[in-house]
C-alpha cells in the first residue's frame, strides 16, 4: 500500500475534432457511463484523494458533469489548446500547494485500471521522480515512442511527428498517463518545456529528458495496450466499447455466473450480478441493474435500472425499465414490459403485458395480454394489485385502482373501480349463445347467393 497522498490532473482539454459531435469527447460513453467518469473512478479506486479536470473554453458542461461525478473536483480551463504541458500548467495553483505524487491522466483513455495507477504510485515511494505508462504495440502510429538507454532505462520520449526512421521503429509507446514525485518537480521540469518541435507545442513528454538532464530518475510502468487504449474517433470508442465488455463478461463469470454466449450480453459498468446466474445470449443490460443469486435471464431480455430477487426468471423477450424491482422467485415471461413497479415473492406475469406504475403482491398471477393503463395523457397514476389475486386474460386495469388479495378478474374486463378482497369482479357483455344459428346463416346466405358469383 502506498504512503504518500496524490493528486490526479486529468486532461480534457482537446477539441475532439475526430469524434465529429456536439457532445464533447470525454462525455460519450463507455459501457452506459461517460469516459470521464471511468478515469475519476479509476483514481477513486486508486486511493487518489484529490483531482483536477483541465478543459478547454466553451466546455463547461464537461465541468459540470464531472462535479457532479465528483463534488471535491476542482476544474481548471486551458485557454489555447498548445499541448499537454501548457494543459498541466493550468492546474498551477493546484500543483504549488501540493506536496504529494502527482499524476497526470486523460480524460479519453478510459479503460485504464486502478492497479496500474497503483504501480505508478509505489513506483514513485520506490523512489522514481518520473513514471511513465508504457505499452507495446505492433502498430505504434500516433504514439510518443519511449527512447532507452543501453542500460534499459527510460531517457526520453519522442513524438511521432519528430521522430527519426530508427526511433518510429520502435514499439514500445506511451500510453500519456505519467506520475511526477510532486507537484515541485513537475513545475520545475515545466518551466524548463519549449514549443521547439514539429506541432510548436508545449510537450509533457520532453519531461522526460529534461527530468535525465537534472538527474532525476524516470521508470517505465508496464500496461496492455487495451487499458490505454486513447479515444479519439468512433471507430476507437467502439473499439474501447468492446474491450471494456470483455473485461466486465470475464469478472462476472469469475464471480459465479454463466453467460451461455459471452460475446453477446452487454453490462454496463455498475451491472451487479449474483452467484450461479445464468445469463442466456443476447441480453443487454444498462445501467444500475443488480441481478440476486439463482436467477436465470433468457436471451433477447433488455433490461435497465432494475433489482432482480434471487431465483427470479426473465424473460425470453422481456424488457425491465428503471424501477423495475422483482422480488424472489418472481416470473417475468416473454413480451412483458415492467416499469417503476415491484413484482411480489413467486407472482407470475407471464405474457405480452404491460406493468406500469404498479405493485403486484406476492403470489399473483397476472394473465396473458393484461394492461394497467397508467397515463391518461396528463398524469401517471398507481395500480396495486393484491397478493395471492388473479388477473384473467386480457385485462385493462385503468389507474388508479386497487385489486384486492386473493381477489379474481375475469378475462377481458375493464376495471376502472376498486376491487375488494376475495371478490370476483368482471365488466365484460354477458356472454350468448344461439343454438343452430350460424348453420341456420350459412344457408341462408348460400340460397341468397347470385349465379356465377364464385367462392375463391
Ligand atoms: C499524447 C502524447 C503521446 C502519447 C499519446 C497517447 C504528448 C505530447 N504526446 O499524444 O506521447 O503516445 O498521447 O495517447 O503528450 N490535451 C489538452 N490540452 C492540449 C492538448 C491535449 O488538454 O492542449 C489533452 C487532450 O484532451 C487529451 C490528452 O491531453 O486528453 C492528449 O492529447 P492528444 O492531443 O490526444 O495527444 P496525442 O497527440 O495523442
Ligand atoms: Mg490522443
Amino acid at each position: 500500500m502506498t504512503q504518500s497522498s496524490a493528486l490526479a490532473i486529468i486532461l480534457a482539454a482537446g477539441k475532439g475534432t475526430r469524434m465529429k459531435s456536439d457532445l464533447p469527447k470525454v462525455l460519450h460513453r463507455v459501457a452506459g457511463a461517460p469516459m470521464l467518469a471511468h478515469v475519476l473512478e479509476a483514481s477513486r479506486q486508486a486511493a487518489i484523494e484529490r483531482t483536477a479536470l483541465v478543459i478547454g473554453p466553451s466546455m463547461e458542461k464537461v465541468g459540470d458533469d464531472a462535479r457532479k461525478l465528483d463534488p471535491h473536483l476542482t476544474v481548471f480551463v486551458q485557454a489555447k489548446q498548445q499541448g499537454t504541458a501548457d494543459a498541466v500548467k493550468a492546474a498551477r495553483p493546484m500543483l504549488e500547494e501540493f506536496q504529494g505524487h502527482v499524476l497526470i491522466l486523460y480524460g479519453d483513455t478510459p479503460l485504464i485500471r486502478a492497479e496500474t495507477l497503483t504501480k505508478v504510485r509505489n513506483a514513485l515511494d520506490d523512489g522514481a521522480d518520473l513514471v511513465v505508462i508504457g505499452f507495446e504495440t505492433d502498430d505504434p502510429t500516433g504514439y510518443g515512442r519511449l527512447l532507452l538507454s543501453k542500460k534499459g532505462k527510460l531517457v526520453g520520449i519522442r513524438e511521432e511527428k519528430d521522430a527519426s526512421e530508427e526511433e518510429l521503429a520502435l514499439n514500445l509507446c506511451n500510453s500519456g498517463i505519467m506520475g511526477f514525485r510532486s507537484g515541485q518537480t513537475l513545475l520545475e521540469l515545466l518551466s524548463r518545456i519549449g514549443n521547439d518541435n514539429a506541432k510548436k507545442e508545449f510537450y509533457l513528454t520532453d519531461a522526460v529528458a529534461l527530468a535525465k538532464e537534472a538527474g532525476l530518475e524516470s521508470y517505465i510502468v508496464s500496461a496492455d495496450g487495451a487499458e490505454v487504449l486513447g479515444v479519439n474517433s468512433r471507430a476507437e470508442l467502439a473499439a474501447a466499447e468492446a474491450a471494456l465488455q470483455q473485461r466486465l463478461r470475464a469478472k462476472i463469470m469469475d464471480e459465479g455466473a454463466t453467460l451461455v454466449s459471452p460475446g453477446t450480453v452487454f453490462f454496463s459498468h455498475d451491472t451487479i450480478v449474483g452467484k450461479d446466474v445464468t445469463i442466456e445470449p443476447n441480453v443487454v443490460i444498462g445501467p444500475n441493474v443488480m441481478i440476486g443469486d439463482n436467477v436465470t435471464i433468457r436471451a433477447f431480455s433488455h433490461i435497465e435500472g432494475a433489482k432482480i430477487g434471487k431465483g427470479a426468471i426473465v424473460g425470453p423477450f422481456a424488457r425491465l425499465r428503471p424501477g423495475a424491482q422483482l422480488s424472489e422467485n418472481a416470473h417475468i415471461g416473454n413480451f412483458v414490459e415492467i416499469k417503476q413497479s415491484d413484482i411480489g415473492e413467486g407472482a407470475k406475469v407471464n405474457h405480452l403485458t404491460y406493468i406500469g406504475d404498479a405493485s403486484v403482491g406476492a403470489r399473483a398471477n397476472v394473465g396473458a395480454g393484461t394492461i394497467t393503463c397508467n397515463y391518461d395523457g396528463v398524469a401517471k397514476h398507481r395500480t396495486e394489485i393484491g397478493e395471492d389475486s388473479f388477473i384473467g386474460s386480457n385485462s385493462a386495469l385503468v389507474a388508479p385502482v386497487k385489486i384486492g388479495a386473493g381477489a379474481y378478474i375475469g378475462s377481458g374486463s375493464v376495471i376502472s373501480k376498486d376491487v375488494e378482497p376475495d371478490a370476483l369482479a368482471l365488466s365484460r357483455a354477458p356472454q350468448e349463445t344461439r343454438p343452430g344459428w350460424a348453420k341456420r346463416f350459412r344457408e341462408r346466405l348460400k340460397r341468397a347467393k347470385p349465379a356465377g358469383n364464385k367462392e375463391t
